[in-house]
């Protein structure tokens, strides 16, 4: 089993990636951009951002059972906010999709960049102050 302090720190890094991925799909779907940026933004979406979740989730997981956290009140509370930030990628992904047909995307996706703001601070807050 890698180190701890390892796992975290790959954790931490793919997490900032989830962060400027999920940000970047927030502003595209608010607001649509041209085809080619649109092509290079789902791009980085499938290359960057959801293995990073995923690594993000798995690696999440790993610490949380190793550091016997699941046991503290914060980790629940954060993964409602985890739980958030992935579904909305998820509905991001398939609204660029969408976008890239030449179909309009949900109407909700335009507050993206809020849910975004909201989960991500939540999800630091909680993570790195462990507050109960
Ligand atoms: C299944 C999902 C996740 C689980 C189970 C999980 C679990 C954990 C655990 C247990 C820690 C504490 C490690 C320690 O202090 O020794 C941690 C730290 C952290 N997590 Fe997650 N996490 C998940 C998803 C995420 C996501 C989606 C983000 C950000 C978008 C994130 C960002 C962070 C950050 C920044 C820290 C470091 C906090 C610090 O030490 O200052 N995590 N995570």
């Amino acid at each position: 089993m890698p180190d701890y302090t390892l796992l975290k720190i790959l954790h931490m890094t793919a997490a900032a990636l989830v962060i400027i991925g999920v940000l970047l799909s927030s502003f595209t779907v608010a607001k649509p951009p041209a085809a080619a940026r649109l092509a290079s933004i789902r791009r980085w979406d499938r290359f960057v951002t959801g293995p990073a979740l995923g690594a993000v989730w798995i690696l999440g997981i790993i610490i949380g059972l190793s550091g016997n956290w699941f046991s503290s009140g914060w980790l629940p509370v954060k993964l409602v906010f985890v739980l958030i930030l992935s579904a909305l990628h998820g509905m991001q992904t398939g609204g660029m999709r969408r976008l890239a047909q030449g179909e309009a995307v949900p109407a909700f996706l335009r507050f993206s960049p809020y849910i975004a703001l909201v989960s991500i601070a939540a999800i630091v807050l909680l993570a790195s102050a462990k507050p109960f």
